[in-house]
């Protein structure tokens, strides 16, 4: 089944990786099976589990571990206990791990911030996919934008510069939205926020869409 695991992965740090990886983890187990991968020594995808154990509601929640020693057998394992699993990749630094990771997915979304600084960075992480394809040639990818701001449509040099860009960017984009953040201070995701969550786990929902149909 193609998209069996889904990495988020940047080597700019704070662009909204663990979010996605958290949110996106959330909504596929709304619809079947889903793992969730903590591959950040951080494991700030782990505490944000802990705390959403504790809450009572009944919503269908990731299982989650931790990436561990054997990163490829922890993968391995995910993979036959799930139909998918999204792995959050660690902060851009550690580019060792991020590059045995996208050696063994089957797709990884780079979360882009849309600002010029956040399009250099995503110029280089292009290229760390380009090397990981010459080992895993059937890693698809997209960019995906996101925290974008409502008012500001993306500039045409913003537009120019991504289509410049070896991968292509998703049709959808997530907004810049406090539902994020105040999710995360809860320790629940969006879609366990109720009407306070609502766009944003419409946006969840668009980029599953998007990315499991292709
Ligand atoms: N769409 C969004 N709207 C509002 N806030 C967001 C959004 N996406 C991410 N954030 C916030 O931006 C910050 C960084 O996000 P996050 O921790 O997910 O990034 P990361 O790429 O995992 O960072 P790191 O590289 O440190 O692992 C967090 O405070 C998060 O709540
Ligand atoms: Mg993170």
């Amino acid at each position: 089944m193609p998209g069996r695991l889904i990495a988020l992965a940047s080597l700019k740090g704070g662009c909204g990786k663990s979010t996605l990886a958290f949110n996106l983890a959330a909504g596929l187990a709304r619809r079947e099976k889903a793992g969730l991968v903590d591959a950040d020594p951080q494991g700030a995808v782990l505490h944000w589990m802990d705390w959403s154990a504790d809450r009572s509601d009944d919503e269908a929640l990731p299982e989650v571990c931790a990436i561990g020693d054997d990163p490829l057998d922890t993968l391995s394992k995910m993979a036959r206990r799930f139909n998918r699993v999204i792995v959050d990749c660690p902060p851009s630094l550690d580019m060792d791990l991020t590059g045995r990771i996208l050696e063994k997915v089957d797709v990884v979304l780079i979360p882009i911030l849309p600002s010029p600084l956040d399009l250099w960075a995503g110029a280089s992480t292009v290229e760390a996919v380009r090397q990981a394809r010459e080992r895993n040639p059937r890693l698809r990818a997209w960019l995906v934008l996101n925290q974008v701001e409502p008012a500001s449509a993306l500039s045409r040099a913003m537009s120019q510069a991504l289509a410049s860009l070896d991968i292509p960017t998703l049709g959808c984009m997530v907004r810049r939205r406090a539902a994020f953040r105040t999710a995360a201070v809860e320790g629940v995701s969006v879609y366990q926020l109720g009407a306070r969550g609502r766009e944003a786990a419409r946006e969840m929902d668009q980029v599953l869409e998007e990315v499991l149909r292709t």
